[in-house]
Parts: C-alpha cells; sequence; structure tokens
C-alpha cells in the first residue's frame, strides 16, 4: 500500500478497506499492456473507452500499450446512483469514429451481471468490426447473468459493490487510486 492509498483510507472514514492497492493495479495493467500489444502487431486497433468509470483503465493502459493505436470513447447510462445493476443500457455519446473494418479493443471499468458489455457488443459487432475485443480490469465472477466474452480480465473479485480507480458510488470516489469497498 502506497502513502497515498493510506491517505485517502484514513481521510474518508466511509471506506471500509482497500481491496486492490494503486501498487497492484498498476503492476497488472502494466502486464495487460503487454499481452494485449501481443495481440496486434500489424494493425493499429481503435482502444475504446466506456465513459466514465472505464476513463482511469483507459488512460493508465494505454501508456502501456507498446503498439500504435487510436483511442474513442463511448457513453452508456446503466446505473443511475443505485447499487444494482438494472439491465436498461442507452447510448447518451457515441463513437467518432468508424470501426467497420478495424480491429477494436472495448475497455470496461468492470464486468457485473454482464448485462452491459452484451448490449454494447450487440451494437458494436453490427458496425461489423474486424475483430471485437474486451479487457476488463474487474471481473465478479459470482454476479454474472448474462454470459459474456472477457478477453482479458485484470482481477476477480468477490460480489461486493466496489469503488475507486473510475469506478463510482453516487458519482463519487472515482479518483481513489486503489479500489475499495465502502462501509455497509
Ligand atoms: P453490469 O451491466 O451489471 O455488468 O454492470 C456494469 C456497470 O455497472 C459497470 O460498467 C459499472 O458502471 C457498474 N457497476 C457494476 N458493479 C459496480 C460496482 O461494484 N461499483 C461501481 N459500479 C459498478
Amino acid at each position: 500500500m502506497t502513502f497515498d492509498d493510506q491517505e485517502y483510507l484514513q481521510r474518508d472514514p466511509l471506506i471500509d478497506r482497500i481491496l486492490i492497492t494503486s501498487d497492484e493495479i498498476q503492476r497488472r495493467v502494466a502486464e495487460l499492456g503487454r499481452e494485449i500489444s501481443k495481440e496486434y502487431p500489424h494493425s493499429v486497433p481503435i482502444v475504446v473507452s466506456i465513459l466514465k468509470g472505464g476513463v482511469m483503465f483507459h488512460a493508465d493502459l494505454q501508456r502501456r500499450l507498446s503498439v500504435l493505436h487510436e483511442i474513442d470513447f463511448l457513453s452508456v447510462s446503466s446505473y443511475h446512483g443505485r447499487t444494482e445493476s438494472s439491465g436498461v443500457v442507452r447510448i447518451v455519446k457515441d463513437l467518432k469514429e468508424n470501426i467497420t473494418d478495424r480491429d477494436v479493443i472495448l475497455v470496461e471499468d468492470i464486468v457485473d451481471t454482464g448485462r452491459t458489455l452484451s448490449y454494447l457488443l450487440e451494437i458494436l459487432r453490427a458496425r461489423r468490426p474486424r475483430s471485437l475485443k474486451v479487457v476488463a480490469l474487474l471481473n465478479k465472477v459470482d454476479a454474472r447473468v448474462v454470459d459474456v466474452p472477457v478477453d482479458w480480465v485484470g482481477f476477480d473479485i468477490p460480489n461486493e459493490f466496489v469503488i475507486g480507480y473510475g469506478l463510482d458510488w453516487q458519482e463519487k470516489y472515482r479518483n481513489l487510486p486503489f479500489v475499495g469497498v465502502l462501509k455497509g
């Protein structure tokens, strides 16, 4: 645990504990960057960030990719401040780039029930990309309702509501450098 992690933890009595430290995240993101780079020796993939939760992971991951790539952003609404997945997702901001015949990498913060990802994959597949892969920092294996393919996973985590490193609770706590759990 870094000094920063400890500072944040001590400053906010609502944070119960750290699940994944900032060091652990950074080490894993570097590994993922190496693994993903190996897959694209001859193409320039579009790395798509899903706003807002995926932004921090996306920013760190990009800097660990050793291959040329482009970036784009997609925003869907699904959670609306509740702590349970509604399954209702809607595109709030679409991609700027045309992904037809391109290699696309979708960067997700967390796959919980899988509903959001399943919906997104359906929409993006209809645009006929050459390939479409998914990297998710966090994977709540036991919460899965929809079977959905995830090509790279940062960490499998228990079925608990987590915050930090892009993930929010009522729009707050996205700035934490670690992934943590709020007090029950
Ligand atoms: P799913 O559709 O149930 O897989 O949920 C996916 C989305 O719900 C994620 O992209 C997050 O925005 C949000 N979400 C799911 N679990 C958590 C959590 O533990 N903390 C914060 N957001 C979450």
